[in-house]
């Protein structure tokens, strides 16, 4: 098969380079193009990671990749939008909004950045938990006059709650949700934290990262109707710290249900969605999309980053919850770079290529 063209833009920053790793001997996208900042633009890729000091600055596991190491990083106008079928956009919100306009007006985009994701006609996807909101992107096209649409993943800190509590809402149906994150500091970017300040230290608050999950969760495990998303009624409080962890994020959930449910039940739960979910067979997705432990070690930042190459997600701690009549507390533990940005959007993308929107 002829493989499909993409773009990476922002392909220098944290989460550009998972894209330029999760892209690597993929059978079905080819990177052909790469752009990131001015100040990027023009050198080759291995220069353009180096840092002020001339140290190649790549944060991924393993080597770079030998296909991006001298391709040219070009400027955002300099993208040639006729040899491309794709892009995916790694860029921080604000710049993103003009940067992801701009191509959606004739390619799809799909977005790990937040700059379209509270729009009304623009569905905010994890491949395997919402895959039916995805028919908004022709709304989505038609509303905009446009020829490709723009498809945002969720904040990455929604991204492990939003699965977690799917199947539990639609068996057991979730009515209040309390979450408090110890988030990874890559999730901050390249810029984000410094070391000063997280060594020896747990930041209690990450800008508009609460508001974000909030809007988000209701979003993503909403119902399309008549072209519209009808939020999920259920009502999601949170707390967001920043922790010196330096890949992914664990969160501490409790959520009351309707109906009565305890830590067995939970665990054949996610065991059977293991089995149905959507997203079995394609070429990112993990052996099994969640883990559940009855260790009450589990899980750790350092034990489960590479479960699954980060896109597992992982469930422990399972307790019923005595605050509520019917309901239950856990910790979650989901790969912010993976499955929470860069990969997860290549998984995307594999799902709607296979619905034809690709
Ligand atoms: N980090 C995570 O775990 C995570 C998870 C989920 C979602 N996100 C979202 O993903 C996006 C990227 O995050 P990140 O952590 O990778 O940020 P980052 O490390 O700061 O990287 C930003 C990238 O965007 C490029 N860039 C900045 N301004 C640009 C412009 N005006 N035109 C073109 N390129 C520009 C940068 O290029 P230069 O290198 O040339 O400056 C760099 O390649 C953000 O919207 C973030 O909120 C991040």
């Amino acid at each position: 098969m002829d493989k499909k063209r993409v773009a990476i833009i922002g392909a220098t920053g944290s989460v550009g380079q998972e894209f330029i790793q999760s892209l690597n001997n993929h059978p079905w996208f080819e990177v052909t193009q790469i752009a990131a900042s001015e100040r990027s633009a023009g050198k080759n890729y291995l220069d353009a990671i180096k840092d002020a000091s001339g140290i190649i600055a790549w944060d991924v596991g393993g080597e770079i990749p030998e296909y991006v190491k001298s391709m040219t990083v070009r400027k955002v106008e300099d993208i040639d939008t006729s040899q491309l079928d794709l892009i995916f956009s790694a860029v921080e919100s604000v710049a993103a909004r003009d940067i992801e306009t701009k191509f959606a007006a004739d390619l799809p985009v799909i977005s790990t950045s937040s700059a379209y994701r509270y729009e009304e006609d623009v569905p905010i996807l994890i491949p395997g938990i919402n895959d039916d909101q995805a028919e908004l992107l022709e709304t989505q096209k038609k509303n905009r006059n446009w020829k490709g649409w723009v498809a945002p993943l969720p904040n990455c800190t929604t991204t492990g709650l939003a699965i977690t509590l799917k199947p539990l809402l639609e068996k057991y149906g979730a009515k209040k949700v309390m979450m408090t994150s110890m988030q990874a500091i890559s999730g901050g970017g390249k810029s984000g934290v410094s070391a000063m300040g997280i060594t020896d230290n747990i930041i209690p608050y990450i800008p508009k990262e609460e508001g974000k999950v909030r809007l988000e969760t209701k979003k993503i495990l909403g119902k399309l109707q008549d072209g519209k998303i009808i939020d999920a009624d259920i009502k999601v409080s949170c707390t967001c710290t920043r922790v010196p962890v330096i890949d992914g994020h664990t969160e501490s959930v409790f959520v009351e249900t309707s109906e009565d449910i305890d830590p067995q039940k939970a665990k054949e739960l996610y065991g059977e969605y293991n089995k149905q979910i959507s997203v079995v067979g394609l070429p990112s997705a993990p052996k099994d999309y969640y883990a559940f432990h009855d260790d009450p070690t589990r899980p750790q930042p350092r034990m489960e980053r590479a479960v699954g190459d980060g896109m597992t997600t992982t469930i422990g701690r399972v307790e019923k919850e005595e605050l509520f009549d019917k309901g239950l507390k856990y910790m979650l533990f989901s790969h912010n770079k993976k499955m929470g940005s860069a990969k997860g959007a290549v998984l995307l993308g594999e799902m709607l290529y296979k619905k034809g929107k690709i």
